[in-house]
């Protein structure tokens, strides 16, 4: 068909523009633009002005392998690191052929690598990613001879790319949450093919009945050789993944708009090179807007969910269709916790963050379209409003403003590299003070729920061109998946629900004392989090700051932000009132934790020197 052989060049097109768009820089700018993306990189003493990277086979750069005076690989193991992995910036390295980033705490789905077609090994065990890892995540990396991602969280099917790696030796994928079916392995190079301690199921296949038990172990599902469980002689399903239940009992037709809105959403992450795709959502809403209707007769119910029609929230917006705001330019914001985020405007209008969302399949339909209309009628100075939303049963779109400052996450632990000032002492209590009214008022408006907020977090902190803050992702929890809700959201990393399983109407209290805390201190609190989840920034600021509130007042400049400036001596005593009340909110004993109603009347009750 004609669209999409024209849609296939398209995406061709704006992979190979933006390959090439990074291979100006040089070594050491392409490792600086790298390590840019890095939180927690202390240990990287990475220097613009430093001798070279390397000196033929010598490195001068901590954790840079080298070859003929060129980077080689890089080697970044057990230093911590999270943030990042800028792919695109490695992509500057034609050479590149090995990268280890075993044991540090990068976050999040796994990165795209498929740039680096040089590759020969890469190393990500012992991290926290997580998620599902796309079918395709490894094409065209025909080098590729030892693939480690052992130790982390990742979910779903083993890709089924790694099949077309004609030169795999070892594979590690266990300790992780894989499930369905081992995939039919034809290489003669594999050696070795961990999968041991997952959730895998169904026969081992034949190619790997000789090699060791051991790779196989600790999935309750396998049998067949190598182990000892004789499979079942009953016919196995022959569909790995079981398929989600139809609305009719007939097969129904493969949904059109699903895969292109997945090629879309990896092009976002790949590429931020989005105007092409862009043009692929009109050709494929065009294309489906000339099916006629009758072709594919899908039930009633469900055609209402095909179109790209966007629900409106808020009625004294402009209408628009989503074609007509991805037709404009777009850019990719970033693939947060729950999926990819970009930017987009309609020409006339202002521009808008459209979310997506994946794991929102909790609620039925008529439940979901029900709390989003009692989400859009939550109107408050500090929460971020949802102008519109998509529903189709596997894909949810969420569309906000768009705030040019970006959030308090970005503000607090990376304002140099995107050029904006630190904030300081006023600027940060009046932060805290919008942050609480737009809480108390998510308490009022959202009662049913235990955690009205539910994942509130500086990156969930906009800021306006006024620094007054906006809540954002507030109250999904009824809509989010319960397994996707307990590995992102902030709610369930609380000690109460690491200790009991369960959240109270003071889980979000704590997550605003670890908000308060790191205002104050600019430490983000993932990297306080213990291996166990049994530690986060309050435990590491009592630890400096000693449990006696007289010391606080003597001890309380080793934490502070040093960006925060000179600090006024009627300032330091409110300073230490706010870090008494963020450690507070932080109690791990939920009886003596602060409630939401006795922290903002203490939070509001603090001034800054001037308006006294
Ligand atoms: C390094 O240089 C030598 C000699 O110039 C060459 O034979 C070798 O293939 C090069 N190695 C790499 C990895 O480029
Ligand atoms: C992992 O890295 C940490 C430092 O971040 C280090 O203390 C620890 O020993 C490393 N673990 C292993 C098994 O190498
Ligand atoms: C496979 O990984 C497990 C740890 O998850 C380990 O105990 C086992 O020895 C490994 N087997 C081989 C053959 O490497």
């Amino acid at each position: 068909m004609a669209t999409s052989r024209l849609r296939l060049l398209l995406l061709s097109i704006s992979s190979m523009l933006f390959v090439s768009s990074s291979y100006s820089l040089s070594e050491p700018q392409t490792l600086l633009k790298f390590k840019a993306s890095l939180t927690n990189a202390a240990k990287l003493s990475w220097e613009k002005n430093s001798k070279p990277p390397c000196d033929a086979h010598r490195s001068n750069w901590v954790g840079v392998v080298c070859m003929n005076s060129s980077v080689l690989g890089l080697q970044l193991e057990d230093m911590g690191l999270s943030g990042t992995i800028n792919v695109n910036a490695l992509s500057g390295f034609p050479n590149l052929k090995s990268l280890s980033f075993m044991n540090n705490s990068f976050r999040g789905s796994m990165p795209d690598f498929r740039k680096l077609k040089e590759l020969k090994s890469l190393y990500l065990s012992k991290n926290q990613f997580s998620g599902d890892i796309p079918a395709n995540a490894f094409e065209g990396l025909i080098k590729m001879m030892k693939l480690y991602l052992s130790g982390n969280k990742f979910t779903g099917e083993v890709p089924s790319s790694v099949l077309d790696l004609p030169k795999l030796k070892e594979i590690k994928l266990d300790g992780n949450r894989f499930s369905g079916r081992i995939p039919d392995f034809k290489q003669t190079t594999l050696q070795v093919v961990n999968l041991s301690n997952n959730a895998l199921e169904g026969s081992i296949p034949q190619s790997l009945g000789k090699m060791d038990a051991t790779m196989f172990s600790g999935n309750k599902g396998l049998c067949g050789a190598p182990l000892k469980t004789k499979c079942d002689s009953r016919p196995s399903p022959t569909s790995p993944v079981p398929r989600p239940p139809s609305s009719s009992t007939r097969a129904p037709p493969p949904e059109p708009l699903v895969p292109s809105i997945w090629i879309i959403m990896i092009i976002f992450i790949v590429g931020g090179l989005v105007v092409f795709s862009i043009l692929t959502v009109l050709l494929m809403g065009r294309r489906r807007t000339e099916t006629p209707p009758t072709e594919e007769a899908p039930p009633p119910r469900t055609q209402k969910s095909e179109t790209v029609k966007l629900c409106f929230l808020m009625g004294e917006r402009e209408r628009f269709d989503l074609t007509v705001l991805l037709k404009s330019s777009a850019e990719v914001l970033g693939s947060g916790s729950f999926g990819a985020s970009f930017k987009a405007a309609i020409p006339t209008g202002p521009t808008m963050v459209v979310k997506r969302f994946q794991q929102m399949n909790n609620a039925g339909k008529e439940e979901f379209h029900a709390h989003l209309k009692s989400l859009g009628r939550i109107r408050h100075n500090n929460l971020l409003p949802i102008i519109a939303y998509f529903y189709r049963r596997d894909e949810k779109l969420l569309v906000t403003d768009f705030l040019h400052n970006g959030s308090l996450a970005v503000r607090l632990h990376g304002h140099e590299s995107v050029g904006q000032p630190p904030l300081d002492w006023p600027t940060r209590l009046s932060i805290v003070k919008g942050v609480t009214k737009g809480l108390e008022h998510l308490y009022r408006e959202q009662p049913g729920l235990v955690a009205p907020h539910g994942n509130l977090k500086s990156s969930n902190v906009l800021l306006d061109d006024s620094l007054h803050p906006l809540l954002t992702d507030y109250s999904l929890t009824p809509i989010i998946n319960q397994e996707t809700a307990q590995q992102h959201m902030l709610a369930y990393k609380s000690p109460e629900f690491i200790k009991t399983r369960r959240i109270t109407k003071k889980t979000d209290v704590w997550s605003l004392g670890l908000l308060i805390l790191e205002i104050l201190t600019a430490k983000p609190p993932e990297n306080y989090r213990g291996n166990d989840d049994d530690q986060d920034l309050a435990m590491w600021v009592r630890s400096i700051v000693g449990d006696d509130p007289e010391d606080h007042a003597s001890k309380i400049d080793v934490i502070l932000d040093k960006d925060m400036g000179e600090i006024r001596e009627g300032d330091r005593k409110v300073i230490v009132d706010l870090l008494e009340i963020g450690l507070s909110c932080c109690d791990l004993d939920t009886d003596k934790r602060l409630d939401l109603k006795e922290a903002a009347e203490r939070i509001e009750g603090l001034k800054v020197e001037d308006d006294k």
